[in-house]
C-alpha cells in the first residue's frame, strides 16, 4: 500500500454520468490531493494530509513540484498493427486525387494489407510496440487494437497473435479486436457474402480457440460491406459469443442504425450520421465514438459530437490511428481540436477519453479516480488541469501509472 502525492489538483471524474452533456461545474476537483493505491487498485482519494493521518505509517511516493492528475486515457479505436506507410496516399489526396485514383496507383487499404502480409512477425511486433510506447507517453493506459490488414486466415491470425504477444512488452492494457471484415481482399474469389461466411467459419472459430479476441468489427460502407449482409454477419458473431463494434456512417449514413439494432458496444466514425440516427443512437447503450484523427487525416467533416451529447448519447473520442486515414496518433491533440470545432466542454472531452471510452470496451473498472477502480492515471506538470486540452497535446504527460506502478 502507498500514498502518491501531493497533487495540486486531482480531477477524479467521479459522479459524472455515463451519457449526455456535461458542464465543467460537474467536475470534482480535489486540491492538494493524494491517491492511496493497494494491490494495483485505488483504495482512497482525497486531501493529501488527511489521507496521511488516516493511513498511519503508509509508504509515501512524493510528487515533486506542481502536478495535476487525471485518470489514464483510453484509446478505444486503433489500427496500430500494420506494415508499410501510406504517406504517398496523403500527398496524393491533398494534391486532389480521388479515392479510386489512389487505389489504382497502389494505395488504399489494400496496400497496407500487402505490406502487413509481407512484413516479418518481428518487424510487425517491433513497430507495434513502438506505437504503443508513443500512446503510453501521451498518458494512454488502455489501447484497443484491431486486426484487418491480413484479410485471410493466416494473416489475420498472424496479426492477432502479434497483438497478443505485444502484451508481454507493455503494461498498458491492450484490447484486441478482429476486423477481418475490413474489406473483401482482392485475392478472395467469391462475393462479399461468401467472404463474410469465410470469416465466420474459418477465422472466428480459431480466434476463439486461441483466445485472440472477444470483439468483432466490420466496415459497413458502400465501398466495403453492405448493410443487410453486415447485419446477418454481426448477428452470427453474437451467436458465437463475440462483442460487436462497427465502423459506421463514415461517408454514407445508415449503418449506425444497424450497430444499435445488433446491440453493438460502439458505433465508430459517424461523420455522416443524420439527425434521426443521432436520436436512435442516443436512446441506446451503443457508444458513439468520434474519430477526429480520421477527419483531420482525410480533410472531412467532424462527427457531430455536440448534437450526440445534447441528444443524450454516450460519446467517446478515439484516435483511429492507422496508416491511411488517421496517421497522426495523438489522441490528446485530436480530442482538443474536436472540442474547438464541436464546442465540447472540458468535462465532455475528458469523459470521452476515459470512462466513456472504457465503457465502449466493456471495461467498467477504469476511467475514474475513485475507490475500487484500477490505479491507472497520468500526471502533468502544471497547476491547472485545463492546460492539458488548452495546449492541444503539446503539454507532455509527466508520469504515467498503470496498476499503481510508475511506467513513464
Ligand atoms: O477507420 N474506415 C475504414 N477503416 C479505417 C481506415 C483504414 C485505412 O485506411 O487503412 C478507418 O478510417
Ligand atoms: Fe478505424
Amino acid at each position: 500500500m502507498k500514498l502518491i502525492g501531493p497533487f495540486k489538483q486531482i480531477v477524479t471524474l467521479s459522479n459524472l454520468p455515463l451519457r449526455g452533456k456535461l458542464s465543467d461545474e460537474q467536475l470534482q476537483i480535489i486540491a492538494d490531493g493524494g491517491i492511496v493505491v493497494d494491490d494495483g487498485k485505488i483504495l482512497d482519494v482525497g486531501n493529501f494530509d488527511a489521507l496521511k493521518s488516516r493511513h498511519e505509517n503508509i509508504e509515501i511516493e512524493t510528487i515533486e513540484g506542481e502536478q495535476i492528475v487525471l485518470p489514464g486515457f483510453v484509446d478505444a479505436h486503433t489500427h496500430i498493427c500494420f506494415g508499410g506507410n501510406r504517406a504517398n496516399d496523403f500527398a496524393m489526396r491533398n494534391a486532389g486525387k480521388t479515392y479510386l485514383e489512389i487505389a489504382e496507383s497502389g494505395g488504399g487499404i489494400w496496400s497496407s494489407v500487402q505490406h502487413t502480409r509481407n512484413a516479418s512477425q518481428e518487424e510487425l511486433l517491433k513497430t507495434l510496440v513502438e506505437r504503443i510506447g508513443f500512446l503510453v507517453s501521451l498518458g494512454i493506459t488502455t489501447i484497443e487494437i484491431k486486426s484487418g490488414y491480413g484479410l485471410d486466415v493466416e494473416n489475420e491470425l498472424k496479426m492477432l497473435r502479434i497483438i497478443k504477444k505485444a502484451q508481454d512488452h507493455t503494461t498498458a492494457r491492450l484490447v484486441p479486436t478482429c476486423l477481418s471484415a475490413h474489406l473483401k481482399p482482392r485475392d478472395f474469389e467469391g462475393s462479399n457474402k461468401e467472404y463474410l461466411e469465410y470469416i465466420l467459419t474459418e477465422i472466428l472459430p480459431k480466434v476463439k480457440e486461441e483466445k485472440l479476441a472477444d470483439r468483432v468489427d466490420i466496415f459497413i460502407e458502400k465501398s466495403a460491406f453492405q448493410p443487410e449482409e453486415s447485419k446477418d454477419f454481426l448477428l452470427k458473431t453474437t451467436d458465437l459469443g463475440f462483442d460487436i463494434t462497427v465502423h459506421a456512417d463514415q461517408f454514407t449514413p445508415g449503418s449506425s442504425r444497424i450497430a444499435v439494432e445488433v446491440g453493438a458496444k460502439s458505433a465508430d466514425h459517424l461523420e455522416a450520421t443524420v439527425d434521426e440516427d443521432i436520436e436512435f443512437l442516443a436512446q441506446s447503450d451503443t457508444v458513439a465514438t468520434a474519430l477526429p484523427g480520421a477527419s483531420l487525416g482525410l480533410g472531412e467533416k467532424f462527427t457531430p459530437a455536440r448534437k450526440l451529447l445534447d441528444a443524450g448519447a454516450i460519446l467517446a473520442i478515439a484516435s483511429d490511428w492507422n496508416p491511411g486515414s488517421a496517421p497522426m496518433g495523438n489522441l490528446i491533440t485530436q480530442a482538443s481540436i474536436l472540442a474547438t470545432f464541436e464546442k465540447l466542454t472540458t468535462a465532455e472531452v475528458l469523459a470521452g477519453i476515459t470512462f466513456r471510452a472504457a465503457y465502449a470496451l466493456g471495461l467498467e473498472d477504469i476511467g475514474k479516480l475513485e475507490q475500487g477502480k484500477k490505479a491507472d492515471f497520468v500526471t502533468f506538470k502544471t497547476n491547472n488541469f485545463q492546460n492539458v486540452l488548452y495546449n492541444q497535446g503539446s503539454l507532455s504527460a509527466e508520469n504515467v501509472y498503470i496498476g499503481g506502478n510508475l511506467i513513464k
